[in-house]
């Protein structure tokens, strides 16, 4: 599994395995790459939906990885 925080964008989660997301109470499996929110602007939180852009979210960039 890798995690990346994108400079100014999202966090990107990089499984190759099946993900749990719940929402709202609801859950759904997704396989990654997932791409979550950060800015706090997205219309489909907590996924991206890339308003980070228009909003002009400013923040660093990091990874973390495992196994
Ligand atoms: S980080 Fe992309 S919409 Fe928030």
């Amino acid at each position: 599994m890798k995690l990346t925080i994108i400079a100014n964008g999202p966090i990107v989660l990089d499984t190759d395995e099946s993900v749990s997301v719940s929402v709202d109470g609801e859950t759904q499996t997704q396989k990654g790459p997932l791409f979550l929110c950060r800015c706090g602007q997205s219309s489909t939180k907590p996924f991206c939906d890339s308003t980070h852009r228009k909003v002009g979210f400013e923040a660093g960039a990091a990874e973390f990885a495992g196994d």
